[in-house]
C-alpha cells in the first residue's frame, strides 16, 4: 500500500521521500508507480508531461535520518514490533513539526503514539486497498492525538482526494470491525463444508452486490493481514466472538497468504 499511498500523494502536488526495508524495495515501489501511471496515460487521463511530474516529485530515501517533512505515514506490515520500532525511528528523525501517522489496519494509535515523544502528533491514516482507487480514508484519532493534528491530517486526506471519516481509537477501528468478522465468518462456511469458495463468493457478489466476494477479498487483503486484524479484535475485545477460524490459520502456517504468495483460497498463475 505504500507506493500507492506515495502516487496519490506525488499526484495531488506533494514532495515525497519514499522509505523501505532496502534499495530494491523502494525501487520496486517505484516501478509500481510507474505501472500505475502508465496505465494513466494510455487510458487518456494524464498527460506524458503530467506523469513525469509525479514521478519527479518522488524521491527515494533509503534510510530514516532527518526527514525535513510535515507528515510521515507508515504503511509497514501489521506487527506492533515492526511498527513500534518504526514510530521510534520516526520520532528521532523527522522535523519537531511532522506529524506520524500509521496507514495500521487495527493496531491501536494511542499505543503507537505512547512509544514516542509526540504522542499529540501522533494519528492513524487508514487508505483502503488499491489505494488509487478506493476513496476513504478512516482516520484514527489516538487518545492523545491532538485537534490541530486531526484537522491536518483530515485537510490533507481531502488534498489527496479522498474522503476522510473520524473514528476513534478501537480495535479494528470501524472498517475491520465490520469486515474482518464477515470475511472470517465466510471462511467459517467453508471450513464447515456449507459451501464452497465460489459459491460463497457468488452469494455475496450477486447476493449483496459486493464488487468481489469475502475470500477474493481476503485473498486481496492477504490471508496473513487477516489473521493479525482478528488476533488485534480478539486480544483488544477478549471476547470468542472474534475468534480466527482454525482454516485461516492453517492456510497462514501453510503459508498460503492469498494473491501475494500465489495461492490462498484460490490459485494466483
Ligand atoms: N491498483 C491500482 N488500480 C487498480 C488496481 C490496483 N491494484 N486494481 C484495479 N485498479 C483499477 C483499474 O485500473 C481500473 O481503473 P480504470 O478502469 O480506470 O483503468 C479500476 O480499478 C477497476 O478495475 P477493474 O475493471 O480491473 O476491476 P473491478 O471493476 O473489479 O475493480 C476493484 C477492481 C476496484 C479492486 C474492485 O474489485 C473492488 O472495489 N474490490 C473491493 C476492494 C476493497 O474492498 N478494498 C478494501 C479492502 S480492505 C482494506 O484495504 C483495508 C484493510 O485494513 C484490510
Amino acid at each position: 500500500m505504500g507506493s500507492g499511498i506515495a502516487q496519490v500523494a506525488a499526484a495531488s502536488g506533494n514532495a515525497v521521500l519514499l522509505n523501505d526495508r532496502t534499495s530494491e524495495l523502494i525501487e520496486r515501489g517505484i516501478g509500481k508507480i510507474r505501472k500505475q501511471l502508465a496505465r494513466g496515460v494510455e487510458k487518456g487521463r494524464l498527460s506524458d508531461a503530467g506523469r513525469s511530474e509525479i514521478l519527479e516529485r518522488i524521491t527515494p530515501a533509503p534510510a530514516i535520518e532527518k526527514f525535513d517533512v510535515d507528515i510521515a505515514i507508515e504503511a509497514a506490515s501489521e506487527h506492533l514490533e515492526t511498527k513500534l520500532a518504526i514510530f521510534r525511528s520516526l520520532d528521532a528523525q523527522c522535523a519537531p513539526r511532522a506529524v506520524l501517522a500509521s496507514n495500521t489496519s487495527s493496531i491501536s494509535i494511542t499505543e503507537l503514539g505512547a512509544a514516542t515523544k509526540r504522542p499529540d502528533r501522533v494519528i492513524g491514516m487508514h487508505f483502503m486497498n488499491p489505494v488509487p482507487v478506493m476513496q476513504l480514508v478512516e482516520i484514527i484519532r489516538g487518545i492523545a492525538t491532538s485537534q490541530e493534528t486531526y484537522e491536518f491530517t483530515r485537510d490533507l486526506a481531502e488534498r489527496m482526494g479522498k474522503t476522510p471519516v473520524e473514528v476513534r481509537d478501537f480495535p479494528g477501528f470501524v472498517s475491520n470491525r465490520v469486515l474482518m468478522p464477515m470475511i472470517n465468518e465466510a471462511i467459517y462456511a467453508v471450513y464447515e463444508g456449507v459451501a464452497s469458495p465460489e459459491a460463497v463468493d457468488t452469494v455475496m457478489k450477486l447476493g449483496m452486490n459486493h464488487p468481489m466476494g469475502p475470500l477474493t477479498l481476503a485473498d486481496f487483503i492477504g490471508l496473513d493481514t487477516c489473521l493479525a486484524i482478528m488476533g488485534v479484535l480478539y486480544s483488544g475485545f477478549g471476547d470468542s466472538k472474534y475468534r480466527a477460524c482454525p482454516l485461516l490459520r492453517q492456510y497462514v502456517a501453510a503459508g498460503w497468504l492469498g494473491k501475494k504468495s500465489g495461492r490462498g483460497f484460490y490459485v494466483y498463475e
